[in-house]
C-alpha cells in the first residue's frame, strides 16, 4: 500500500572518495524516494554507484571524505544529522541490510541461533530504551528474568528461521555459518535483517551468488515478508529480470547518477534513456548467449566524459550531448529521464 508521505527520501546525495589515483565522485546528485510498502529497484552496471548509495543511507562508508552533500530523510529525520549512537539505533532497527555476501555478514565464531538470538535481544533493548543509549544495559543472563529473556529469544530465533523456510530450524540454530549452504546462509541473513522489525530493507544484490532456483526462492521470501510484515525494500541488482518481477518502481544508475526513473511497467515498455534501452536489450539477448554486455567501455570514474556521461557509448548521440549537462526531466506520468534526444533532436 503506497501512501503519500515517503518513508525514505534521498536528496541530492554527493559522495566522493580519495583514491591513490585521485579523488572520484562515486555518487553525484542522487534523488531517491521510497514510500511505505514499496519495492524500489536500483539498477545499473557494476561500478555505477549502487552500493555506495546503499551504504550512504546506512552511513557505513569507510573511505573519506564520503558524503559531501545532500540529505537522507527517513520519516521526519535527516539521517545525516544524527549522532553515531542515534544512527546505530536506526541501523538494524528501522533500516536493515541484506548483502550480496552472507558469509562476510555473518560472524563465523557464533552459531546461527546465537546470532539471531542476540539480534532479537538487541532489538528488544533498543526498542525498550527511552533513555540515553549510554544506559542501554546488557541483559544479565544470571538472573531469573535474564534467563527467561534469553530462552524467549532463542525460541523466537527458531520460529524466525522457520519463517524464512530454513529446513529443520531447531537443528540449524546449533550450526555455524560455514556449516550451511549459500542459500541457507542467505535465508539466515534475511531472518537477521528482519529481527529488528525494520520498515526498510536494503537488499544489495542479495541473490547474485546463488543458483537460479535458490534465487527465486529468496525473492519469493522477500515478497512474502513484505506482504505479511509490511516493509519497504530498496532492491539493488544488475539483473533486470528479477527487478521486473519484484519491483514497483525502478531507478537506473549510470556513472553515479540516476539517469531514468519510472514505475516498473513503464520503464520496461517505454524506456526513454538510451542507457536503459541498452540494459534491457542486453538482458533480452542474454537469454540466448548468456552475456549481459552493453557495447563500449564502462566509464572511468576518475575521468568522466563531459556533458552526458553516456555519450561515448550512445547510439543516439548528437553533438550537444558531449557539452551540455542533461537534467532529470519529467517525460511522462511518474516518469523522469536525463535524455532529451528524440529522433536526433534535443527536445
Ligand atoms: N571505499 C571506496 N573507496 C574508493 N572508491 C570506491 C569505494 N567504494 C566504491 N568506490 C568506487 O565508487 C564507484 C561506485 O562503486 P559501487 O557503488 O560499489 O558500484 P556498484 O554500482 O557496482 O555497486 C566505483 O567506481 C568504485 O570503484
Ligand atoms: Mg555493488
Amino acid at each position: 500500500m503506497v501512501t503519500d508521505s515517503p518513508l525514505l527520501a534521498v536528496r541530492n546525495l554527493q559522495v566522493r572518495f580519495e583514491t591513490l589515483r585521485g579523488e572520484l565522485q562515486a555518487v553525484n546528485g542522487v534523488d531517491l524516494t521510497i514510500y511505505p510498502g514499496q519495492i524500489v529497484g536500483l539498477i545499473g552496471e557494476s561500478g555505477s554507484g549502487k552500493s555506495v548509495t546503499a551504504k550512504s543511507i546506512l552511513n557505513v562508508l569507510s573511505t573519506p571524505p564520503g558524503i559531501t552533500a545532500g540529505e537522507i530523510w527517513y520519516r521526519e529525520r535527516n539521517l545525516l544529522d544524527l549522532s553515531p549512537r542515534e544512527m546505530s539505533k536506526i541501523r538494524g532497527q528501522s533500516i536493515a541490510m541484506v548483502s550480496q555476501d552472507p558469509m562476510s555478514s555473518l560472524n563465523p565464531v557464533f552459531t546461527v541461533g546465537e546470532q539471531l538470538r542476540d539480534a532479537l535481544l538487541w532489538s528488544e533493548i533498543v526498542q525498550d530504551s527511552t533513555s540515553e543509549p549510554s544506559s542501554w544495559n546488557l541483559i544479565d543472563r544470571f538472573t531469573r528474568a535474564g534467563r527467561r529473556r534469553f530462552r524467549r529469544a532463542s525460541a523466537q530465533a527458531v520460529e524466525d528461521l522457520r519463517q524464512v523456510e530454513l529446513p529443520a530450524p531447531h537443528q540449524q540454530v546449533k550450526n555455524y555459518p560455514h556449516q550451511l549452504s549459500g542459500g541457507m546462509r542467505q535465508r539466515v541473513l534475511t531472518a537477521l535483517a528482519w529481527a529488528g522489525q525494520p520498515d526498510l530493507i536494503i537488499a544489495d544484490e542479495p541473490t547474485t551468488a546463488l543458483d537460479v532456483t535458490i534465487q527465486a526462492q529468496i525473492l519469493m521470501l522477500l515478497q512474502d515478508l513484505v506482504k505479511t510484515r509490511g516493509a519497504s525494500i530498496l532492491y539493488i541488482s544488475h539483473d533486470l529480470g528479477v527487478v521486473a518481477q519484484l519491483c514497483d518502481r525502478v531507478a537506473v544508475m549510470y556513472a553515479g547518477e540516476i539517469v531514468e526513473e519510472a514505475d516498473v511497467r513503464e520503464i520496461f515498455e517505454n524506456p526513454r534513456h538510451p542507457y536503459t534501452e541498452a540494459l534491457i536489450r542486453a538482458t533480452t539477448m542474454a537469454s540466448e548467449d548468456d552475456l549481459v554486455e552493453i557495447p563500449g567501455e564502462v566509464p572511468n570514474m576518475l575521468a568522466l566524459p563531459s556533458g552526458c556521461h553516456f555519450w561515448p557509448r550512445c547510439p543516439m548521440m548528437i553533438e550537444r550531448c558531449a557539452s551540455d549537462t542533461p537534467l532529470l526531466a519529467v517525460v511522462g506520468p511518474n516518469h523522469k529521464s536525463k535524455c532529451a534526444v528524440i529522433h536526433g533532436e534535443w527536445v
